[in-house]
């Protein structure tokens, strides 16, 4: 990694203290951040040094994945945090803080690297850039990096906006988007597999592949994000990025080379070819939008979404969005894509289903027995691991078909400690690595999917499917599927009836 000065923006706030800090702790502890860096905590509430690193203390403490004691690791490794309090609109804060980075820079013998961590509201994002210039913090000599959260804007026209606000100060090279499911260990792992095993790719298209599902449930209401949530909804704050991402990682074809502009081009030609939806009538057929009432999570209740904090009493916002999605080129010709997300869903699950066709009809096992399809399963969170279910003889029967398992249970290894995404988005952005970040292509064309779907949504209420809370979501997103003689697959945890066989690695 390289030596850098990281300027955490938002460092009082939720982002920083669950994911960034702890992510700083795991990379230092795994010695990957080395001993020639400093992090500079910005926000506009006063703090003490020491205040900031007793907060840093207890982030680690409740949320790294290493114990921490405060021993002399300790110490030299919270030595390189400060903390400086910055109105962002004030020109001379940032003079100061170009002051701050200099010392620290000197201190640590830096060599003028540079990378801004917007944990901040997108609005912000254009004023912080313009002020990180006329501040002079842009002046010092080696590669100054912007990293950004999404939601980047609410609609195409608004995320053009910012980006051209940013643009004025950095280059499209030097922006780092966030979507932090790119870094999640098994999204990274799809390519991986797709592309380093040699029997996946003759089957992975429209000829052998029935339907690809992709679930990003959650069990969590909006919390304390009612505000931001009651004007975003499901579909622009998980389908937009995450999602699409996702199916994009899916979707794409293989590289051309292991580089980051060669793959982000590939996932920018499934966007390309998403088929866009021509009518009011043609999103209401293939998409469907559900909000939670109350209902019960564990044998509790939990209220319902209007109840919630925040949240408008006669809100129409979506917590629950699934979609029929086509990506029309000739590998996926006529194979849907169904994704869905939810709060409020029974379990919290990431999982990625592809089903396989069927065996002939008439062949003589599938005419005497009901065979089951072959499905390949990469699970994401919270299991980690690909599973994949076939047919076999059952043991010691007279000719009984049963769907066995070959299960790669990733996260069931003894001492297998998976870093979180943040660590190696971190890592990535400091090494100058931007294959899992979005860029700006990506977001656009993702902006432009979505917005359609948006509009023709509207201020309509007919079609917002209420659910209860704890159950899967609206009896729509089910039928979505039945239309095509499909159903949903259980996700996070094995069919019932299943025998499983393991893979260990070798
Ligand atoms: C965020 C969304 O991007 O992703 C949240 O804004 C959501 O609403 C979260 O809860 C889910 O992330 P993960 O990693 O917990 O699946």
């Amino acid at each position: 990694m390289s030596n850098a000065v990281y300027l955490i923006f938002g460092a009082t706030g939720d982002l920083a203290r669950r994911k960034l800090f702890p992510a700083f702790y795991a990379l230092y502890r795994e010695r990957k951040l080395g001993d020639r860096f400093a992090v500079i905590g910005l926000a506009r509430r006063p703090r003490t040094n020491e205040q900031f690193r007793e907060d840093l203390y207890e982030s680690i403490q409740e949320f790294a994945r290493y114990n921490v004691t405060k021993d002399e690791q300790w110490s030299s490794f919270a030595e390189h945090f400060e903390y400086m309090s910055l109105d962002i609109n004030n020109i001379e804060g940032f003079r100061q803080l170009s002051e701050l980075t200099g010392t620290l820079d000197a201190k640590f013998e830096i060599g003028g690297n540079r990378l801004y961590y917007l944990a901040l509201a997108p609005e912000l994002f254009g004023s912080v850039s313009h002020n990180l210039q006329a501040g002079g913090m842009l002046e010092a000599g080696g590669w100054h990096r912007l990293v950004i959260e999404k939601p980047f804007g609410y609609d195409l026209p608004s995320a053009e906006k910012l980006n051209a606000e940013i643009r004025q100060v950095f280059d499209e090279s030097d922006i780092y988007r966030i979507d932090h499911y790119l870094g999640k260990e098994m999204v990274q792992n799809i390519n991986v597999v797709r592309f380093a095993n040699a029997f996946f790719e003759p089957l992975w298209n429209h000829k052998y592949i029935s339907n690809i599902q992709i679930t990003l449930s959650e069990t969590v209401g909006v919390e304390d994000r009612g505000g931001y949530y009651d004007r975003s909804g499901a579909l622009r704050d998980m389908g937009q990025n995450h999602m699409l991402q996702m199916l994009a990682v899916m979707a794409m074809e293989p590289p051309s080379r292991m580089h980051p502009e060669d793959i982000r081009d590939e996932k920018v030609k499934v966007f390309r070819s998403l088929r866009g939806f021509q009518s009011a009538a043609e999103v209401r057929a293939n998409t469907v939008r559900g909000q939670y009432i109350s209902g019960t999570m564990k044998g509790k209740p939990v209220p319902g979404y209007r109840e919630e904090e925040s949240v408008n009493p006669e809100s129409t916002t979506e917590t629950y969005f699934a979609a029929r999605v086509f990506v029309d080129n000739f590998r996926w010709a006529g194979v849907p894509f169904y994704i869905r997300t939810g709060k409020r869903l029974p379990v919290k699950t990431t999982e990625v289903v592809v089903e396989f066709k069927n065996v002939p009809n008439n062949v003589y096992l599938s005419r005497k027995h009901k065979l089951e399809p072959n499905l390949l399963v990469f699970r994401v969170n919270p299991m980690e691991g690909i599973y994949f279910k076939m047919n076999a003889k059952q043991p010691g029967s007279e000719g009984a078909i049963i769907p066995v398992a070959m299960d790669f249970c990733q996260s069931c290894q003894v001492g297998l400690n998976t870093p979180e995404a943040y660590e190696r988005l971190l890592y990535d952005a400091a090494r100058g690595d931007s294959t899992y970040f979005t860029r700006w292509d990506e977001v656009a064309l993702a902006w432009k999917y979505v917005d359609k779907i948006a509009s023709a949504w509207g201020e309509r209420t007919e079609d917002l499917h209420l659910y209860g809370a704890g159950t899967w979501g609206p009896e729509r997103g089910s039928q979505l599927l039945a239309e095509d003689g499909f159903r949903w697959w259980p996700v996070n945890g094995q069919d019932e009836g299943e025998v499983a066989w393991e893979f260990t690695q070798v």
